[in-house]
């Protein structure tokens, strides 16, 4: 009968341990945190829904809490507000899937990125395009450096080469010309006294009017 006494206490103490180990991480990941706008809106975003990039979970709890210890173990990108799953690629491809992108996200997931992805994370929209920060991108204007470092062009059309400017790590010059997208529709200027000034790009990233062009090969839609 002792035997029994005992092996119930283990059991109780285990379940105990379990309880208190999943409270401390949902308590520490914010169960308890509302679902309250976390800041002001990027721009073109003002008119868009909440659920339109937080896609209430139909998982159960215990995936719920996977979800979360997923992103506090770091396997995942963003956090996860609880109810809600983490906002993903797909959430925004869903409105501005570009079949013209000549950096599509998917692409960096290949294996033969793996160096690449150590430097820069292209392979989510997030790491250029954190939300509610009342931006447009997030990053700097220098990031190209990561992946065209070694460029030389066989017939170079600019004034100064391409190899040149990445010689003298005239990295910004580069959002001067080009757009990362391929998304505008525009002419690409073959003289550096042509490009868009470093000043102009950061005031775009910023949430000021487009410096590139208005027309877009693809537009954005308004709903999911
Ligand atoms: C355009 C997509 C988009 C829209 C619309 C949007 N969010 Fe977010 N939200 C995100 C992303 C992406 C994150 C993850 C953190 C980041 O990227 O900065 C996030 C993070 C959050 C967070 C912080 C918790 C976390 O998971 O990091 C809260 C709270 C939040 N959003 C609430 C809201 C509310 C409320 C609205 C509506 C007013 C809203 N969001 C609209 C994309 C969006
Ligand atoms: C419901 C559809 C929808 C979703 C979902 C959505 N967007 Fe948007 N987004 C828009 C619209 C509409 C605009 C405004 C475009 C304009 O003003 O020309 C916009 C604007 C933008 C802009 C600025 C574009 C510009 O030319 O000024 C960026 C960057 C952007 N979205 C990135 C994202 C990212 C990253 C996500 C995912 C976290 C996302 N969007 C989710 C519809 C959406
Ligand atoms: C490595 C950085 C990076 C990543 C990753 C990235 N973007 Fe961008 N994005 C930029 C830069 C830089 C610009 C400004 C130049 C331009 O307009 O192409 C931009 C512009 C945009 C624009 C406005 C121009 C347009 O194409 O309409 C939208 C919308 C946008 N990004 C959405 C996204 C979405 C959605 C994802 C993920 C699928 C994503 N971006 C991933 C850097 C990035
Ligand atoms: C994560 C790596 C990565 C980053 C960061 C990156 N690129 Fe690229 N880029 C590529 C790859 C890969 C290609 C395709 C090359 C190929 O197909 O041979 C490419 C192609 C291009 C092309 C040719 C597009 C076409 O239509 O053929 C241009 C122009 C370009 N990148 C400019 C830029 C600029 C400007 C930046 C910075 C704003 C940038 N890239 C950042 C990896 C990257
Ligand atoms: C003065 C404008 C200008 C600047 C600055 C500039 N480019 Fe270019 N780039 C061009 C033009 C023009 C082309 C040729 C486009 C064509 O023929 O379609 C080109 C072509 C390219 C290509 C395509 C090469 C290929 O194989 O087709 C890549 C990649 C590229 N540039 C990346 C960059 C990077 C990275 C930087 C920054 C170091 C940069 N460019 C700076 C104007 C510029």
């Amino acid at each position: 009968m002792w035997g029994k006494h005992r092996k119930r206490q283990w059991i109780g103490f285990y379940c105990g341990a379990y309880l208190a180990a999943v409270l401390t991480i949902i308590g520490l990941s914010g169960l308890f945190m509302h679902f309250n706008e976390k800041g002001p809106m990027n721009a073109g975003h003002e008119n868009i829904l909440c659920d339109d990039c937080h896609q209430k979970a139909p998982g159960t709890i215990r995936q719920q809490l996977q979800a979360r210890v997923g992103y506090l173990l770091k396997a995942r990108k963003t956090d996860v507000v609880f109810g809600h799953l983490p906002v993903s690629n797909q959430d925004c491809l869903v409105c501005h899937e570009r079949p013209n992108d000549p950096h599509p996200v998917y692409r960096f997931i290949e294996p033969r990125f793996a160096e690449t992805r150590k430097k820069i994370q292209a392979q989510y929209c997030a790491t250029c395009h954190q939300e509610h920060r009342g931006e447009r991108i997030t990053n700097d204007t220098q990031f190209c450096r990561h992946c065209h470092e070694r460029l030389v062009l066989k017939n170079d059309p600019l004034d100064i080469s391409h190899a040149q400017l990445i010689e003298d790590e005239k990295w910004p010059t580069c959002l001067g010309c080009h757009d990362y997208h391929g998304n505008h529709v525009y002419q690409i200027p073959r003289e550096t006294t042509k490009m868009i000034p470093e000043l102009e790009v950061i005031r775009y990233f910023k949430g000021f009017p487009t410096p590139y062009s208005k027309d877009k090969k693809h537009e954005p839609k308004k709903r999911r």
